[in-house]
């Protein structure tokens, strides 16, 4: 039995929680610290007994300070910053040094990030050259991604010495400044057009943009609203605390692999239609409703579990994500240059449609980060196949930045989780000519 105590505790009582094995009588008490109640205490009683506790809905992994989220309030914080000023305020390369520093940078701190940042654009001639041209001619460019940032590991063994705080920042900057570069060159081999290599007289966002789509121009001049946009999806994508591909980082990271390999651990994690791959799905998902008339069949679709309204719900949000209420107002921005995207139409009825039907109140369901990134991408002219490379780059500074925290904690060990064994008891092998 567990009795807590704590809000609305009489005088006296304290903070936390008594544990007591009923079996034998036996009981731990365990403070309630920092909203969560140490495991140690289990393993006092019985440590045979182990939490079941899939997909971790319940389990506090690690203490972080990076990323705070309330779900019920939609409140998003980096270091302590509200989204919405960072978003409005601040640069995606200002935001990855928060990240990853824990302290918005000075000016010449920030002079130095920029510097590094963008001199550690380029990759090797070899994986221009020898490694993008082993792809088939139709490669999905996240498994591109995957594939080539993985392979950075092999250019830069030193990298493996996860203890020397110099080459941790080392490995942080250069994977900051390449994912770009990775990303550009996997989309322009996907059609057949010829790399082009980052411009350090560019800014982060603008670089991306002219390695993606320069042609014969001696210069790529970006529409400075479109970067703007780009720089503020960045910010709002570079990290969200204890996501499935972050766990992806800290897990695999937990073994002291190289920054690298745990980042394409991050990066297959973020591939995923549940995670990063949303923003893809959802625009396939509108493109394929087609036209107003068919919303309320697929809501029904949806409600009858044959289908799910991807870009909603959320693992931590139960109430409209921070981030999707900026993207909705950078979308009119960026349609008043490109257009208005038709599909914005189908979505915002959708929304209106979802947010007053019990079936998504009831279970909390709301629009999340990725159900209007897409259309912003779309009408920039990127194609849907590279939305979850364009959640990836930013991301990369909260990868980073988790897996700088997890080697500095103390409390942290290589992660190996016990399992409930429910399989078949002790058995006699019995050999192939005398099984029936
Ligand atoms: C991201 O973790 C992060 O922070 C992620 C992220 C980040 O920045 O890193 O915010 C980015 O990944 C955003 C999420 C993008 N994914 C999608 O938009 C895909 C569609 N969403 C769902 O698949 C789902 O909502 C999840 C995966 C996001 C959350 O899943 P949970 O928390 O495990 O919730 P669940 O699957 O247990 O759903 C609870 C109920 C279920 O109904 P019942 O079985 O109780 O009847 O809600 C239903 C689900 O069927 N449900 C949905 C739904 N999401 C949940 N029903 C229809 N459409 C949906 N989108």
């Amino acid at each position: 039995m567990i009795s807590g105590a704590g809000e609305g505790k009489g005088v006296g009582v304290a903070d936390s929680y008594t544990i007591i094995d009923n079996r034998t009588g036996k009981s731990v008490e365990v403070p309630i610290e920092n909203g969560g109640i140490s495991s140690r205490a289990l393993r006092e009683l019985d440590p045979n007994i182990f939490i079941y506790d899939p997909a971790f809905l319940q389990t506090a992994a690690c203490r972080s300070s990076i990323t705070f989220l309330d779900g019920d309030n939609g409140i998003l914080r980096y270091r302590g910053y509200p989204i919405q000023d960072l978003a409005e305020q601040s640069s995606y390369l200002e935001v990855a040094y928060l990240i990853v520093h824990g302290e918005l940078p000075s000016r010449a701190e920030f002079e130095k990030w920029t510097h590094d940042i963008t001199f550690h654009t380029y990759v090797h001639e070899n994986v221009r050259k020898r490694f993008m041209d082993g792809f088939h001619h139709d490669a999905h460019p996240m498994g591109i991604l995957v594939a080539t940032v993985g392979a950075l590991s092999t250019f830069y063994p030193e990298a493996k010495n996860i203890a020397d705080p110099e080459v941790r920042m080392r490995q942080v900057v250069r994977l900051i400044a390449k994912m770009p570069t990775l990303a550009a060159f996997a989309h322009r081999f996907s059609i057949g057009l010829p790399f082009v290599f980052p411009d350090n007289s560019l800014d982060f966002a603008s670089n991306f943009l002219s390695m993606m789509w320069k042609i014969a121009e001696p210069r790529f001049e970006s529409d400075p609203v479109l970067a703007r946009a780009l720089d503020q999806l960045f910010i709002l994508h570079a990290d969200h605390e204890q996501n499935c591909s972050t766990t992806a980082m800290r897990v695999v990271g937990s073994a002291h692999a190289d920054p690298f390999s745990s980042t394409a651990a991050a990066c297959a994690a973020l591939y995923g239609p549940l995670h990063g791959g949303a923003n893809e799905a959802v625009v396939r998902m509108l493109t394929e409703i087609g036209s107003l008339e068919n919303i309320e069949p697929f809501v029904a679709a949806v409600k009858e579990g044959k289908a799910r309204l991807m870009g909603f719900g959320h693992r931590v949000y139960k109430s409209y994500d921070p981030r999707a209420r900026i993207i909705k107002a950078t979308a009119e921005r960026v349609f008043e240059v490109t257009g208005r995207n038709p599909l914005l139409d189908i979505a915002l009825k959708l929304e209106e449609i979802a947010l007053a039907d019990e079936y998504f109140i009831s279970r909390r369901l709301y629009p999340n980060v990725d159900f209007y990134s897409g259309l912003i991408y779309q009408a920039m002219g990127f194609p849907v196949d590279m939305f979850p490379v364009l959640f990836a780059i930013p991301r990369t500074a909260g990868w980073v930045a988790h897996w700088l925290e997890l080697l500095g904690d103390p409390e942290q060990k290589i992660s190996r989780p016990r399992q409930i064994y429910v399989g078949p008891p002790e058995r006699p092998y019995v050999p192939i000519r005398d099984r029936n």
